[in-house]
């Protein structure tokens, strides 16, 4: 006869009941039998953190246990975990910190306090040999955070590229379906309640660098500021440039690019042509995924709902889980994920090296287009293919020109002399191309 050891109860306070705390309510009710059965473990919400706690609540919270202070969660000595979900920096930092001092694990989806102030998140949880659970920060219901720490534990990680924001990945696939312009794409986006009201964080890119800083500290154990990244988003997108990238036989997707090379690393968020074969070109809607390199494993995709309720949460009690494990086998909890990373050099954007597309609005005369070739060759770029689009007025013609590989910085160059050209009708259009 197999012995069984008694199931072991784990108390757990969660702050903040909003769209992903209240997922991780629902499924530590719903969920806990089988959650008994695989890990045998059972969890008991002692407290509930919220900003209000006389809101009306679905699920139905009985009234003992909410709170308005988060203290009453650090302060409960019966409390194993607290569950971090308000989100910002404040009181989600403090509270994490207080947690830590007084002895807690902690499990967060906290993205963007994790991007700005991770390492003193992780200073604090190593001093105290307490665990930061963060699965759910990136990518949702995605085990990316696993994956990257646990299963390519031995893999030397050379680059990846995400697509780690569904509002995003939502509109840009608007624009190229329907097709619409930015503007009535971020309508629907919104309409769907995929897109916030004050959608800035998202479509400015800055969501997807948060978790970029995340991916990059554990995909190369990489310390950095979160300013050192390069970033730019959709809101300037325009529908004429999705459509003719889908002439050429691309898409336009916005990724998080994480590259370890020789010098330094190469960390981007932008709107990226990618080839219609490329295996991220087919994550539509608001679905996220992560192309992964690894050394020894080879190329990897992770693909799944980067968002919403039950994938989150899912992450979230995965991380409960996993560290309640810990604690009722006495276990030693291992080394807090980003502790073990190194200060390395990000490189200025100038120097990224990639093949371009570039959309000129030139006057429709001889002699034009030569100059622009001549200003690119000087600058040592070179043309890979040069289309020139049915003129939309009479004052101007679309050109587009893909080049060759070059270095940013040299292109930069170029364009400032090509955009000062008399015939050169607007500021020329640029997107890096990713093969
Ligand atoms: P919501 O805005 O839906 O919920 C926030 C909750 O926090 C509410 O219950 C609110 O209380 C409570 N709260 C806010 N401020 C305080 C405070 N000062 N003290 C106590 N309680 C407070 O957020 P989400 O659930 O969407 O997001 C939570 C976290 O998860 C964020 O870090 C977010 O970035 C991250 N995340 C979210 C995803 C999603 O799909 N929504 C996906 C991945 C990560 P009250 O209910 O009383 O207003
Ligand atoms: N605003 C984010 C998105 C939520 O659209 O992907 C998940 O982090």
């Amino acid at each position: 006869m197999i012995k069984t050891s008694p199931i072991k109860t784990i108390h757990v306070g969660i702050l903040g009941l909003g769209t992903v705390g209240s997922g991780v309510y629902q499924i530590l009710k719903s969920h806990a039998k089988s959650i008994e059965e695989k890990s045998g473990l059972r969890f008991f919400i002692k407290k509930v953190c919220v900003k209000n706690p006389a809101k009306k609540r679905r699920p139905r919270v009985p009234r003992g246990i909410l709170t308005r202070r988060p203290s009453d969660l650090w302060k409960d000595p019966a409390i194993d975990i607290v569950v971090e979900l308000i989100g910002g920096i404040h009181p989600a930092k403090e509270t994490i910190l207080e947690a830590f001092r007084h002895g807690k694990h902690v499990v967060t989806a906290n993205k963007a306090l994790l991007a700005e102030e991770g390492r003193i998140l992780f200073q604090e949880a190593a001093a105290h040999h307490k665990k930061l659970g963060l699965e759910a920060s990136v990518c949702g219901g995605i085990p990316i955070i696993k994956s990257l720490t646990e299963g390519l534990a031995s893999n030397r990680i050379s680059h990846f590229l995400g697509i780690v924001n569904g509002t995003c990945n939502y509109i840009l696939s608007a624009m190229s379906d329907r097709p619409y312009a930015f503007g009535e794409a971020l309508k629907e986006a919104q309409g769907r309640g995929y897109a916030e009201s004050n959608p800035a964080l998202d479509i400015d890119g800055v969501d997807s660098a948060h978790k970029l800083a995340v991916l990059a500290r554990l995909a190369f154990g990489a310390e950095f500021p979160f300013r050192s990244i390069h970033v730019e988003g959709i809101r300037g997108l325009k529908a004429l440039d999705v459509a003719y990238a889908r002439e050429l036989g691309y898409v336009i997707k916005l990724l998080a690019i994480g590259k370890r090379l020789r010098n330094g690393l190469e960390l981007r968020v932008h709107p990226t042509m990618l080839p219609l074969d490329h295996p991220l070109s087919n994550v539509r809607g608001v679905y996220n995924a992560v192309f992964v390199h690894a050394d020894q494993a080879g190329d990897l995709l992770f693909y799944g709902r980067g968002a919403g309720m039950f994938p989150t949460a899912s992450a979230v009690v995965s991380d409960i889980i996993d560290i309640a494990k810990k604690i009722s086998q006495d276990a030693d909890v291992e080394p807090p994920a980003f502790s073990w990373v190194s200060r390395q050099k990000v490189l200025p954007i100038g120097n990224v090296v990639s093949q371009y597309y570039l959309r000129f609005q030139v006057a429709d005369k001889p002699g034009v287009l030569g100059r622009i070739a001549q200003s690119l060759g000087k600058h040592g770029i070179s043309i890979l293919s040069v289309h020139q689009k049915e003129p939309l007025s009479t004052r101007s013609v679309p050109v587009i020109i893909l080049t060759y590989e070059a270095q940013e910085k040299n292109l930069k160059s170029a364009l400032s002399e090509i955009n000062k050209a008399r015939d050169v009708r607007e500021k020329t259009v640029v997107m890096r191309v990713e093969r």
